[in-house]
């Protein structure tokens, strides 16, 4: 049962620098049919959380103002809306919340979320473990895994560009667990880090010459590419793929890192080469989460490094997270793990 009709939310008035956020009250959200109502014990930060605040997404996503952003959430259910059937209230669950489709999103003491967005979180794992998967873990996954994405087979060798971020530190270990060999490239602070996430050869972009350590490594290259990074960051891709292999590029929704993505596609194509360019898919992302939080509970992979700041700490978490040298995940505790 929901305890108040009233909830705390940290909120932008409109969009804004990091400055902007405000702790405001706000009505606790409807629940409409096939929503589930989450009393919120984290919200996992993510790039995706200063490029709504700066209106970067606007065209994607509709910021209702005052906006609560936050894609990524875990919690108890406290109500199921009609036609619910997966969930009952008191279940310890974790998400990808409303807010990409308009929807509000986690940095607030209550959140209403589709049914299908949701997945059970286990005893073993805990709900901070849970609240920084949604969005990094899944855009990892499908873009390595899917046949229509990385296709990725057991045996193949892989480079992730930038192994220390969110998608990283989880690509790496589910390529390892998919059974490829894994060269992961990450800043110099970050080498044990990447290593102990499973990496095979760790390549520092700061001082070493990418293409040069990975031919030594993969002699005829590489099978697949998943440039967590940008397109920018990383030119010569094409050159340290076999043909018949895939560059999978994470959109960054950065006009400066994402490049002319039909024209790669085309020159990738006249090498042999598949050059993948997608979102996350949020259709029943809940059955991927199920999957992925099953390897976390059966110790198949670990959790990334993770930073915990506190609601009125918003801002300078988002100020972190803008810097783009993050290790691991950053979360805002909101009720935290002691929630009822
Ligand atoms: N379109 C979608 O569906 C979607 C979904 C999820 C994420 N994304 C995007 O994907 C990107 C990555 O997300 P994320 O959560 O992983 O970000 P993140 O956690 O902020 O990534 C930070 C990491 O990137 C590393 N890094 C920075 N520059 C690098 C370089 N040139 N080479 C190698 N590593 C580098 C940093 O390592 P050092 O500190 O060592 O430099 C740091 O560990 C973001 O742009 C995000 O918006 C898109």
């Amino acid at each position: 049962m929901r305890k108040t009709n009233l909830m705390k939310a940290s909120v932008i008035p409109g969009y804004g620098d990091a400055d902007s956020f405000e702790l405001i009250q706000l009505p606790v959200p409807d629940v409409k049919a096939g929503e589930v109502l989450i009393r919120v014990a984290y919200a996992g930060i993510n790039p995706a959380d200063w490029k709504y605040r700066e209106g970067l997404l606007a065209q994607h996503v509709n910021i209702q103002f005052p906006g609560v952003l936050g894609n990524d959430v875990s919690g108890v259910v406290v109500e199921v809306g009609e036609g619910v059937t997966r969930f009952t209230p008191g279940d310890k669950v974790f998400a990808f919340t409303n807010i990409s489709k308009g929807g509000l999103g986690a940095y607030a003491e209550y959140t209403a979320v589709d049914e299908d967005r949701i997945a059970l979180v286990p005893e073993e794992v805990s709900l901070k473990s849970a609240a920084v998967i949604p969005t990094a873990a899944l855009t990892s996954w499908q873009n390595l895994l899917r046949k229509d994405r990385g296709n990725l087979q057991a045996g193949q060798k892989v480079l992730i560009n930038g192994g220390s971020g969110g998608l990283g530190s989880y690509a790496v270990q589910f390529a390892k667990w998919a059974g490829a060999e894994v060269a992961a490239t990450c800043g110099s602070s970050n080498q044990d880090y990447v290593q102990s996430l499973g990496a095979d050869l760790v390549i520092d972009y700061r001082k070493q010459n990418i293409s040069g350590e990975l031919a030594k490594w993969a002699l005829e290259g590489v099978d697949i590419i998943l440039d967590t990074v940008g397109t920018k960051s990383l030119p010569d891709a094409l050159s340290m793929i076999k043909k018949g292999g895939r560059l999978v590029s994470i959109p960054t929704m950065d006009a400066d890192m994402d490049d002319d993505v039909a024209g790669d596609i085309a020159e990738a194509a006249s090498l042999g080469i598949s050059k993948i360019f997608d979102f996350c898919t949020l259709e029943t992302c809940g059955k991927d989460f199920s999957l992925i939080i099953s390897l976390l509970a059966e110790g198949k992979i670990t959790d990334p490094m993770i930073e915990t700041f506190s609601i009125d700490e918003v801002c300078d978490a988002h100020k972190k997270q803008e810097e783009g040298h993050v290790q691991g995940k950053l979360v805002l505790e909101i009720a935290g793990e002691t929630i009822t």
